[in-house]
């Protein structure tokens, strides 16, 4: 009781000192926008309207001149880096394509790029790919079918997850999963079952296998476009108390932008958010905090504000940055330091902050000239691999004297 008085004092420097720290840190990175934050509708319009279509199908449907960008791809991974890498190392081809076919390059600012691939990621990313067989026998060995059953088997505990329409998105999967977490955790404390974790990609298989049991429609288009600027304030009140990003908030649980993290996708978020769930509910109770709990847009909101921060991309390292930046011939035009050269314009230190979808949409509007350039000189065009990505980002947002 005699600690309280200075308890009191504390918490409010600690938190003015945290919404200072949260406040510089939003003035810097306040110009990084998510592709969650298109609208897929008027992407699926740009589709059409700046001529993909002509050449291009989604799952089927368009043109059958290039490949079909809907649905599971052979690539297998499910980021947007690697659409756009993809499409960056294709481009000349595609170029080219268009010319024979007389299909102008429509001009589109970020924005519509922003839409564009907001309507990739409905068509896409939504069936992460996952191992059905797999998950059915996750299913199993991880003990939800002790409480839950699919289409009748299994136990009666939970509800019958076959019957949960919608459930199967990234985006409503995580959404269930963080809300349900504290009541699952009592009942398996009940019935002796340990809180199974899910490594890499398992969340992906267990997800493909609901999606493959579940009835009734997808709702994910109707969580679109969301907005990372309420995202940002779901954090600040339920989260930044404890985690920090990019260094900056509390230092109870891991910094969600700590270097070294792999990328992952948005399930695997969900995956991760599960299997610390116990220990983070025990944080919570610790510290009198009430755990938050989301409903209609609140996980979009808060999924675009984590992809804003690259979450789900690459995180990279400048050092390797700088080193492919030379290595993949971008030096050479741009600069070594992307400060600029009379061959190219400067990329690094102008404020500008690129994810993929900023890359895309820079690339959309400058690469033709880029192309010319590259045949003028008689060299190559440069190409990417998927990995560069992240690296090559952190180099270029990286802070120049
Ligand atoms: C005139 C035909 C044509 C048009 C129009 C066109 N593309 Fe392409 N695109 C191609 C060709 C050809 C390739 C190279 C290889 C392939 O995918 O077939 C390609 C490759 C791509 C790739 C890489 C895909 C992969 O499988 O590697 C992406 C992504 C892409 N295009 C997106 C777009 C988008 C977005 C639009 C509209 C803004 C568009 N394309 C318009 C012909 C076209
Ligand atoms: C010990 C019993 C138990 C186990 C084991 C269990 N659950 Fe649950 N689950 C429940 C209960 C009870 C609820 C309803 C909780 C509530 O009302 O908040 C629930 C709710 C859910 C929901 C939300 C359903 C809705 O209404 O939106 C999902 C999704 C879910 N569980 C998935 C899983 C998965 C995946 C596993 C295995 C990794 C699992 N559960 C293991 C008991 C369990
Ligand atoms: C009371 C403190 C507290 C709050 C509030 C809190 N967390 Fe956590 N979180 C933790 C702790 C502690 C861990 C590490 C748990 C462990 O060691 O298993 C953690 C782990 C995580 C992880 C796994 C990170 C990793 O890299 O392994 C994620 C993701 C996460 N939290 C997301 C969130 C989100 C999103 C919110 C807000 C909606 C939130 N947390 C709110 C304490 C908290
Ligand atoms: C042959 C020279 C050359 C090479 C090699 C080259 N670029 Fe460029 N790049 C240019 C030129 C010229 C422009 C400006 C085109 C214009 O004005 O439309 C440009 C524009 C850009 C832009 C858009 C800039 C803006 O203001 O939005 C980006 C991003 C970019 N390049 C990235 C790269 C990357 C990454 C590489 C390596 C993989 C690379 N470039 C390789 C010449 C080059």
């Amino acid at each position: 009781m005699r600690h309280r008085p200075t308890v009191w004092l504390v918490i409010p420097v600690i938190a003015l000192a945290l919404l200072g720290g949260v406040l510089t840190w939003q003035q810097r990175h306040g110009h990084s926008r998510s592709f969650l934050e298109g609208d897929p509708v008027n992407g699926a319009f740009l589709f059409e309207a700046k001529g993909c279509s002509h050449c291009h199908a989604i799952s089927g449907s368009g043109g059958h001149i290039a490949s079909d960008l809907g649905g599971v791809t052979p690539f297998g991974s499910p980021n947007l880096g690697e659409l756009v890498t993809s499409m960056w190392n294709h481009a000349p081809d595609m170029w080219r394509r268009m010319q024979e076919e007389g299909v102008q390059i429509a001009p589109m600012n970020e924005g519509e790029v922003r839409d564009l691939f907001a309507f990739l990621y409905l068509a896409r990313y939504i069936d992460e790919p996952g191992d059905v067989a797999r998950g059915r026998l996750l299913f199993e060995s991880k003990g939800c079918i002790q409480c839950h059953a699919v289409r009748g088997q299994g136990g009666k505990i939970g509800p019958d997850l076959a019957a949960i329409s919608g459930i199967d998105t990234p985006i409503e999967w995580a959404q269930a999963l963080w809300n349900h977490a504290p009541a699952m955790e009592k009942n398996m404390s009940r019935v002796g079952v340990s809180w199974p974790h899910f490594e890499k990609s398992e969340m992906n298989d267990l997800l493909a296998y609901v999606r493959e049991v579940v009835v009734g429609p997808r709702s994910e288009a109707k969580l679109l476009p969301a907005d990372a600027r309420h995202g940002r304030e779901l954090f600040n009140k339920s989260c930044v108390v404890c985690h920090a990003v990019h260094g900056e908030g509390g230092h109870r649980g891991p910094d969600l932008t700590s270097a070294g993290q792999s990328p992952m996708s948005m399930v695997q978020f969900a995956g991760v958010m599960w299997n610390h769930s116990p220990q983070m509910y025990q944080a919570m109770n610790a510290s009198g905090i009430q755990r938050p709990v989301f409903g209609g847009q609140e996980m979009a909101d808060l999924m675009a504000f984590f992809n804003s921060l690259l979450y789900f991309e690459a995180n990279g390292s400048v050092e390797a940055g700088r080193e492919l930046f030379t290595s993949r011939g971008c030096g050479r035009c741009h600069g070594t330091n992307a400060q600029g050269t009379s061959l190219g314009p400067a990329l690094g230190g102008r404020g500008r902050y690129f994810n993929s979808v900023a890359l895309a949409a820079a690339f959309w509007r400058h690469g033709p000239e880029m192309y010319r350039r590259t045949e003028t000189l008689g060299i190559p065009w440069p190409k990417l691999q998927e990995n560069d990505l992240g690296d090559l980002f952190a180099f270029l947002n990286a802070k120049r004297e």
